[in-house]
């Protein structure tokens, strides 16, 4: 396929709120590499969703960015960052790309869309991620567009009786 003919990297708009969700809620239900389970998300409503990407697009510090393909959302990456000013340099990365559509660069694309408006932003200096230490997709994904392992929590995540996974900090300065 290819990506760049077809695949539109845009800032989110509120309207893309349920098709977020839903899609949100497909890759959580995959039950690997995010620390939310799909009990946690399935009662999250049109109305919630709306409500966090709204706050989301109204700080100047944060940002949400899909991939959109005929209309239709196969992808996202949000930046969040703390209002406190000793952090306020830095903030945090999530993404996800329909299962589908993965491994055709449509995350690569995004990583590198979020990469320059940070780039372009006055006060942020550190993108930050967590992921899990099993994820070699997206390690392979940070990995290539820069990012560095600063540290890693042991046993972060409890998958299940004696099933354990690291949580892998990584960061790039832009
Ligand atoms: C992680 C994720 C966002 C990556 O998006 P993607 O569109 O699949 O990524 P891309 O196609 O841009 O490929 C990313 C890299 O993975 C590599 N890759 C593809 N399949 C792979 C595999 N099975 N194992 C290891 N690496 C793989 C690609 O070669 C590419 O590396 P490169 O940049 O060096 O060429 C996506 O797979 C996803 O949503 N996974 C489920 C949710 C998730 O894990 N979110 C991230 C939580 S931290």
């Amino acid at each position: 396929m290819d990506t760049d003919q077809k695949v539109k990297i845009r800032t989110a708009h509120v309207n893309d709120s349920e098709q977020i969700l839903e899609m949100q809620k497909q890759v959580v239900a995959e039950g690997e590499f995010l620390t939310t389970v799909i009990e946690e998300l399935s009662h999250r409503t049109i109305e919630q969703q709306q409500a966090w990407v709204r706050k989301v697009l109204e700080n100047e510090r944060e940002t949400f960015i899909v991939a959109e393909i005929k209309g239709v959302i196969v992808g996202w990456i949000v930046f969040q960052s703390e209002g406190r000013k000793r952090l306020a340099h830095k903030g945090s990365i999530g993404m996800m790309v329909s299962q589908e559509f993965r491994g055709i660069g449509i995350g690569k694309q995004l990583l590198k869309a979020l990469i320059e408006w940070a780039e372009e932003h006055p006060l942020i200096e550190k993108v930050c991620l967590g992921v899990f230490s099993n994820n070699a997709r997206a390690l392979s994904l940070y990995k290539s567009m820069g990012f560095k392992e600063e540290g890693r929590k042991i046993k972060e995540f409890k998958l299940g009786d004696e099933e354990y996974i690291d949580d892998i900090l990584m960061y790039r300065f832009v």
